[in-house]
């Protein structure tokens, strides 16, 4: 069985800007605008796809993006330079700074749209030692 995710819809009250936004922080292209979808690509080919709606009908969505200590260091840059507020932990409690869970780091921060946006150089669980088989 090959089951692949392929692209989930983002809801924005703006498309084009919470597109471009995600596109430029993390560094990625859009690609076609297709229909009523704005499609922001990651590299494994899953597409974000921004799709316009009204701000009371849009639904706070966590996205999670795994990227490298490279491109971290790029985003956070990116993300210093557009004064972006983003937060150590997903309650945005603790502002201005980043954590190491998992061993390595990751921030969080919000797109235009409200939506919870985080960056992480690995996955969740991936520091936890798996017992050898003996
Ligand atoms: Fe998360």
């Amino acid at each position: 069985m090959s089951v692949e995710l392929n692209h989930t819809i983002i809801h924005a009250q703006d498309n084009r800007e919470s597109a471009e936004f995600l596109a430029h922080i993390l560094g990625l292209e859009i690609r076609t605008e297709w229909g009523p979808f704005i499609p922001v690509a990651t590299s494994n080919g899953v597409t974000r796809d921004f799709a316009a709606i009204p701000a009371e009908s849009i639904i706070m969505q966590h996205h999670a993006f795994l990227i490298s200590d490279e491109e971290f260091d790029a985003v956070f840059a990116r993300i210093q330079q557009a004064a972006i507020t983003y937060y150590a932990d997903p309650h945005m409690k603790q502002p201005g700074e980043i954590n190491h869970h998992h061993g390595g780091r990751g921030l969080y921060f919000m797109d235009p749209a409200g939506h919870g946006m985080e960056i992480i150089t690995r996955p969740y669980g991936s520091h936890v030692q798996q017992p050898t088989a003996s």
